[in-house]
């Protein structure tokens, strides 16, 4: 199996693993991605079986709306019992690091709120330590040289993510070369930077189920 395919078939058993919990009052959150189109495409074949979804990102939303499948804001929201998203790179705790799209903040938000995180991601996402794939990390555009500043003092080395502008109005900064000890208080002392929004990594809120795609088939990781 090809790439594309193992997201096929991972974000086939995302749905397998939903189905039976759903019911028409369901609201599930949906990540951003192509792994996370894919489950989007799926989802679509099972519209009467729930009631709608919160999208991460503005092009989520489009193409759930597309499949004609109702996009509710968070904030009229009160239960979300899954959250389905991509990663870009995974750890056996199941901590991540997301944001290769650049919807890390939105995919953040909707993975705090939501009661299961299930990550779906092509076996070549499983690394055993998180930081060859660099850290996104969101930053209000006037902060951009002050947070690199602070992101070099930890050891990294950013890079612009050029002509990249956020749903929330953000950039960028993708950051190399970063030594990832300990990833929940890296996560934190990111985020206490004056000026980023938020960083790719999830390991504070890691995900509760990780399913990989794999030519040998589905592995399931739990926490
Ligand atoms: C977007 C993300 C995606 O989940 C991540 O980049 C993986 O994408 P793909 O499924 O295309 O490999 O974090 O911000």
């Amino acid at each position: 199996m090809n790439q594309d395919q193992l997201k096929q078939a991972v974000a086939q058993a995302a749905i397998d693993h939903i189905r039976p919990s759903l019911t028409d009052k369901s609201i599930i959150g949906v990540g951003t991605g192509s792994t996370a189109n894919y489950f989007i495409d799926l989802l679509a074949q099972h519209k009467g079986f729930f009631d709608g979804a919160v999208a991460s990102s503005e092009g989520t939303a489009e193409r759930l709306k597309k499949h004609g499948i109702p996009v509710y804001d968070l904030n009229s929201v009160s239960d979300l019992e899954f959250y389905v998203d991509g990663a870009d790179e995974a750890n056996d705790h199941l901590e991540l690091i997301k944001g290769g799209g650049a919807a890390l903040t939105r995919e953040k938000i909707v993975a705090a709120v939501a009661r299961t995180f299930i990550c779906i991601a092509d076996g070549s996402k499983r690394v055993e330590r998180l930081g060859a794939f660099p850290l996104p990390v969101e930053v209000i555009p006037m902060a951009r040289s002050h947070v690199a500043r602070e992101l070099v003092k930890l050891g990294g080395d950013p890079v612009y993510r050029e002509g990249v502008v956020t749903d929330n109005g953000n950039v960028i900064l993708d950051v190399h070369n970063l030594m990832i000890g300990f990833a929940p208080e890296l996560e934190q002392k990111i985020n206490n930077i004056v000026g980023v929004v938020t960083n790719g990594l999830f390991a504070n809120r890691p995900a509760d189920l990780l399913l990989l795609g794999t030519s040998q088939g589905i592995q399931t990781l739990t926490r």
